[in-house]
């Protein structure tokens, strides 16, 4: 699991955060004895199974088997990668981590490749920005009102008016025009060699949210088409999995808890430089389920700003439920026709776009006056239509506080009987897919003998009954390999004098079902303090016992095995053994 990072410091960082703190941050926990319950976030459940306890600093639920540290929630529920995940809890921890390291373990793979070389692309078109032959870009950036400093904020650059500007800058710096191919830099042409895809245009390097370039646009410099040139997708840079300016905005969104959602590129980049720092553009299409999660790690209140003249077509109206089917509070804002967040703030200013983003619909409202249509007023005919396509949107919302409220809200606004929007809404409700969320692996609990799983659990939380069982049982005598490899780490890491800390065993453990018979083990019923030690040697015994029984059972078969072959040495030899076992049992 780690790898990259020095295993001590991930114990660290568990050491300094609170398990409950991170996860009540995403669902509300309740009390239960020693430990914390709710519902489970990873399948649906009336009842809550999913556990938390804040002594060993581990979750799990017995529903789906879903369970872990408090990486492993950050991993399942802000689906972060694992070197996120511990960016995340380190910043939390107040624990600077050494040196970063790139997140694809391969240095050499295509991945990292496409990373270099994007990095030395968007250096090139920087550098030619600056230089005196971009006088044209100089002018059309003034234009547009970007300073200098936001132009190296966003890491603006310029292509140079060549076919080749990029293709020699990238050759005489050693790297493969294949790759630059594969990364969508240059296209190879029809008779020999590679030119550049960027010409005579600005350049936007969209990164991800981790600041690696993973691609480009380039706008032209007058009226001519295409306006925009995109990267074509590449292995790092898949349409509709990012976001343009999140790794600036992220830290932003985080704190005000909100984000903003606009078109294009200069639709972020002039509201960002008048001060507006938690804004990101979908780069010109509807929003994907993808990029609704990603911005679901920041934030559940995102802002949609449409252009008054694209707003409102039917198409992005129903693109908007995938934030209900995501529990994000979804708000739409409409500029005024003509207008592009862009020009309304270079026009209106930047506290009138504000304003605009907190007055902005709710997906209910929004959808609601859309239907109803400029008008207001709403034909006998028409009302069934409008009713059945409301009720499909309100029946997605998982909160039944906020299906009554909007179904309260249609019965006023549409003069319709309240009781019979909800026997309609009812019949909706039944019409959309609520699979269960399969567990990843799908098993329920994991089958290990009760004995090792009780032995675990008193480990996990004693080091004292570690010390009992040190001397007198060996990892071997574990029938599981899971429950031996758990029990050799704790062995180990009690030698050293270290306490048991159970969220940070996981750190070691290896695998996936070693892990979730550690949290499997966390939460079995508690044993009265005073009948530990007793246990412990009963287990103790148990084990010995059956270890003793699957040996004598393996020398009984050899034996019979040596017999029919009739061989009297090493008959000999076996019944030796057996009896020395008989002895010591
Ligand atoms: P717009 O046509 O609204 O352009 O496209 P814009 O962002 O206002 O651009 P400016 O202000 O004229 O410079 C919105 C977004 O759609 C994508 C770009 O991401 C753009 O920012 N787009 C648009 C393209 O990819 N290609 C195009 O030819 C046009
Ligand atoms: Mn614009």
């Amino acid at each position: 699991m780690a790898g990259f990072i020095d295993e001590s410091i991930l114990d660290d960082i568990l050491g300094r955060i609170d398990i409950v703190e991170v996860i009540s941050a995403y669902i509300p926990l309740k009390r239960a004895g020693r430990n914390f319950k709710a519902c489970c976030p990873f399948h649906k459940e009336k009842t809550a199974s999913f556990m938390v306890s804040s002594e060993k600093q581990i979750y799990h639920c017995f529903g789906c088997g879903a369970g872990g540290n408090a990486f492993n929630f950050l991993m399942q529920y802000e689906r972060m990668e694992f070197r996120e995940a511990v960016e995340h809890l380190a910043r939390r921890a107040g624990i600077i981590l050494p040196e970063r390291h790139r997140l694809d373990r391969q240095s050499n793979g295509t991945v990292t490749q496409i990373h270099k070389i994007n990095e030395a692309a968007a250096a090139f078109y920087q550098s030619s920005l600056r230089s005196v032959r971009a006088k044209s870009a100089h002018k059309y950036l003034e234009n547009r009102g970007i300073t200098p400093h936001t132009a190296k904020t966003f890491k603006l650059g310029y292509a140079p008016d060549e076919w080749d500007g990029l293709v020699r800058h990238l050759t005489g710096n050693s790297f493969d025009l294949g790759l630059a191919q594969k990364a969508g830099l240059v296209i190879a042409g029809t008779d020999r060699g590679f030119y550049d895809r960027f010409r005579n245009r600005i350049v936007f390097p969209i990164t991800d949210v981790r600041s690696a370039v993973i691609g480009f646009g380039a706008r032209v410099l007058d009226k001519s088409l295409p306006k925009y040139i995109n990267s074509p997708e590449t292995p790092v840079y898949v349409k509709g999995n990012h976001l343009y300016g999140l790794d600036l905005a992220k830290e932003a969104i985080r704190q005000e808890d909100r984000a903003v959602v606009v078109e294009g590129y200069l639709d972020c980049i002039i509201p960002y430089q008048a001060g507006m720092r938690n804004i990101v553009a979908s780069l010109g299409t509807a929003l994907t389920p993808q990029q609704v999660r990603l911005l679901k790690r920041f934030t559940h209140n995102v802002c949609l700003v449409y252009d008054g003249d694209t707003a409102g077509q039917a198409a992005s109206i129903r693109s908007l439920e995938i934030f209900i089917d995501e529990g994000v509070n979804l708000t739409v804002a409409v500029l005024p026709a003509g207008f592009d967040p862009d020009s309304f703030t270079a026009s209106r200013g930047i506290d009138a776009f504000r304003e605009l983003i907190a007055g902005a619909a709710t997906i209910f409202d929004y959808k609601l006056k859309f239907l109803i249509g400029k008008t207001g007023r709403i034909a006998t005919e028409s009302k069934a239509a409008i009713v059945s396509d409301m009720l499909s949107t309100i029946a997605r919302f998982k909160n039944a506080v906020l299906r009554s409220e909007y179904v309260k809200k249609l019965s006023e606004t549409l003069d319709v009987d309240e009781s019979a929007l909800l026997t309609e809404l009812s019949k909706a409700k039944a019409g959309i897919r609520t699979d269960e969320v399969a567990a990843p692996g799908g098993i329920r609990t994991t089958a290990v003998h009760p004995t090792e799983k009780l032995l675990i659990k008193l480990m996990l939380e004693e080091s004292s009954l570690i010390d009992q069982i040190r001397d007198r049982l060996d990892p071997d005598d574990f029938q599981d390999s899971r429950t031996s490899r758990i029990v050799r780490l704790m062995l180990e890491m009690t030698a050293s004098g270290k306490p048991i800390a159970p969220g940070a065993i996981l750190n070691h453990v290896g695998s996936d079902e070693t892990m979730r018979l550690v949290c499997e083990s966390t939460f079995l019923p508690d044993v009265p303090e005073a009948q530990k030690r007793v246990i412990v040697e009963d287990c103790i015994a148990r084990l010995k016992n059956a270890r003793q029984a699957s040996r004598r059972l393996r020398l009984q078969s050899e034996i019979r095995k040596a017999q029919d072959k009739g061989d009297h040495e090493l008959l000999n030899k076996l019944f030796t053994e057996f009896h020395s076992l008989i002895k010591k049992g």
